[in-house]
């Protein structure tokens, strides 16, 4: 398939990771287009972990070219530092391209992020703290300032300008904080110019291009469809589209362009940060998920919200993002629990209710109903296909598939690239 997207069918840290690098070793760009350093995706090449939150995976592949497009949001200082880590450890990122109309994180970004938390006290996001929204924020005021701007030290002016001209009074007057100096800001921008230069270009013209070639093209979502801000838990998400569509925006390339879409989703559910959460565990089987998952963040080291499978926000995923293949990660987990309850649907205020429910309000009030199905005993992270499955396992994926909108396509069996019973191909 020469143009496939790969999203997050919950509320993100569903292993996108992994799947991405095991596609991404086959295909010819890697290119992420939405969302910033927030991200976090652990990935595991020859018993190596990497954690990488801004660089598309496929810096991990040698051959493929990772992409980052105008979609995303782009910190220079840990752009840098990211590329030192892996360069250290012997990964060749001289590949990486930047779209020239990316928007940057100031330090003020982050700073804003911050303070603007802290004063919403119990109404709080549980941002990164990042400064990931007000990047997006500035952006959509027309005040951001882009990756292009590093070459032009005049307009580069010009626009921290115009973006500290309000943060200013906001910090000094609201936030009791100090002002930022725009010198302080241009100094810290302009140092990164000549390390940018030969990494930008007009991305979305380059992908075209590879495509009309005949060339592979892995668009990579950051965070998932849960946190998208049209299509999320509104306003318990991430400030920019992390579904299917956001690809196209957040890239330059048309939707007709694009072949396939799969989301990756985790056999339970987690999510960091605040927000419903339906089939959130607070008793000791979510401490049993999160220890036995792993469950904290790459990006924050945050304990995870845990909780059992949502079928709902499975078929929502499905729908909204047009998936044509479901990854199923973390399997494994689950080894060991008698039964696996799974919500098949929610009880909001007396009512069963097959779909997301339309409001906020009552998505907080939904109830999960749970399906309880046979767990198993047997280490599976050595299986390679369905039929080496336990029978209960294979019963779960079964229901999973029969209840999520899309046909399985993998299954993720433990954390190593080759950790995983493929269904069928997704390229
Ligand atoms: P922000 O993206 O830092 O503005 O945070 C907004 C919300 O998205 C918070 O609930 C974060 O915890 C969540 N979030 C952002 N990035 C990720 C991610 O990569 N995985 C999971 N949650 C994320």
């Amino acid at each position: 398939m020469p143009a496939s997207v790969l999203v997050g069918a919950q509320w993100g840290d569903e292993g996108k990771g992994k799947a991405t690098d095991a596609l991404g070793s086959r295909v010819d760009y890697v290119v992420k287009f939405n969302g910033g350093n927030n991200a976090g995706h652990t990935v595991v090449v020859n018993g190596e972990t990497y954690a990488l939150h801004l660089l598309p995976s496929g810096i991990l592949t040698p051959g493929c070219t990772p992409v980052i497009g105008n979609g995303v949001v782009v910190d220079l200082g840990v752009l840098f530092e990211e590329i030192a880590e892996l360069s250290e450890r012997g990964v060749d990122c001289s590949r990486l391209l930047v779209s020239a109309n990316a928007h940057l994180i100031a330090p003020y970004h982050r700073t804003v992020d911050k303070v603007t938390e802290r004063f919403l006290g119990r109404r709080r996001i549980g941002t990164t703290g990042r400064g990931i929204g007000p990047a997006y924020a500035d952006k959509m005021n027309r005040v951001g300032v882009r990756v292009q701007d590093l070459f032009d030290a005049g307009i580069l002016r010009q626009k921290v300008e115009g973006a500290l001209d309000q943060k200013n009074h906001l910090l000094t007057k609201v936030y009791n904080r100090r002002a930022i100096t725009v010198d302080e800001i241009v100094d810290e921008l302009l140092s990164y110019s000549d390390r940018m230069r030969p990494m930008v270009r007009d991305t979305g013209l380059e992908l075209v291009r590879a495509l009309d070639a005949g060339r592979t093209v892995l668009f990579e979502a950051g965070q998932a469809t849960m946190l998208d801000v049209d299509h999320g838990t509104y306003p318990f998400v991430t400030s920019s589209n992390a579904t299917a569509a956001g690809a196209c925006t957040g890239s330059g390339v048309p939707p007709n362009r694009i072949d396939r879409v799969i989301a990756v989703v985790k056999a339970y559910t987690t999510r960091v940060g605040e927000g419903p959460f339906p089939t959130e565990l607070l008793d000791e089987d979510g401490e049993r998920l999160r220890a036995s998952g792993g469950e904290f963040g790459t990006t924050t080291g945050r304990p995870r919200r845990c909780g059992w499978y949502d079928a709902p926000i499975a078929r929502y995923a499905a729908r909204i993002n047009g998936v044509t293949d479901l990854v199923l990660t973390k399997l494994d987990v689950l080894t060991g629990w008698e039964k696996v309850p799974v919500c098949v649907a929610y009880e909001v205020d007396g009512e069963r209710v097959e779909e997301m429910p339309m409001t906020q309000s009552d998505f907080h009030h939904a109830r999960p109903v749970y399906q309880f199905f046979d767990g198993w005993e047997d280490d599976i992270t050595g299986c390679r296909s369905v039929a080496e499955l336990p029978v209960a396992a294979q019963g779960y994926l079964q229901a999973l598939e029969d209840l999520s909108g899309a046909p399985i396509s993998a299954v993720g069996v433990g954390p190593g690239r080759d950790q995983t019973v493929v269904v069928r191909d997704l390229l």
